[in-house]
């Protein structure tokens, strides 16, 4: 009687960690492998900004890299990398603000709202940006008394946020 020999099948497992983010939630402040940044911010508060002045985002969700900068508002990419940016902004009652995300100074993209015959809308913009290490993006006032609906505003609640984390870092 022979004895019957069950090949061993060796079954090559992806290596997911290579191309796959490890979000792991349980990490608390540590910085999951292979994420150089990811930050997501809030406006907690009605804020009137004038032109030139930044949206300083008041309330951190999360700030993996400490990118964000709660003083100033700004955040600066710790690494040469592919990063989304994305920013929302709610206007107060028949404000028709414009606002701008900025890169280094340089103005990329506006958002704009016109309130005059709206009570409340939200504005948003998207971007995937080529960042150097260093390079700072923020939101601004384009115009005067741009006025933006926050948690003691009309109505009440969380309306403006300022996001983004790096999709791929640059060697
Ligand atoms: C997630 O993090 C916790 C705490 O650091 C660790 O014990 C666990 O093994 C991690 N899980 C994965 C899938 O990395
Ligand atoms: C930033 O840009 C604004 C608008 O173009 C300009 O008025 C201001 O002088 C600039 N600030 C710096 C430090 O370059």
């Amino acid at each position: 009687m022979s004895i019957l020999h069950v090949p061993l099948v060796v079954i090559c497992l992806l290596n997911y960690g290579e191309t796959f983010l490890e979000l792991n939630t349980s990490l608390g402040n540590s910085t999951p492998s292979n994420l150089p940044a990811a930050f997501s911010t809030a406006l907690q508060k009605t804020l009137t900004i004038d032109a030139q002045q930044t949206l300083v985002f008041d309330k951190v969700l999360t700030n993996v890299g400490n990118g964000y900068d709660l003083q100033s508002g700004k955040f600066t990419a710790p690494v040469k990398g592919l990063y989304l940016i994305t920013a929302t902004a709610f206007n107060f009652y028949h404000v028709s603000p414009t606002l701008e995300i900025v890169q280094n100074n340089i103005s990329l993209v506006d958002l704009y709202l016109d309130g005059s015959g709206h009570q409340n809308s939200a504005m948003t913009q998207t971007l995937i940006l080529m960042l150097n290490k260093g390079d700072s993006v923020w939101v601004r006032s384009k115009t005067d008394a741009a006025k933006l609906s926050g948690s003691a505003g009309q109505p009440t609640g969380v309306y403006n946020t300022f996001s983004g984390y790096c999709i791929k870092n640059v060697e």
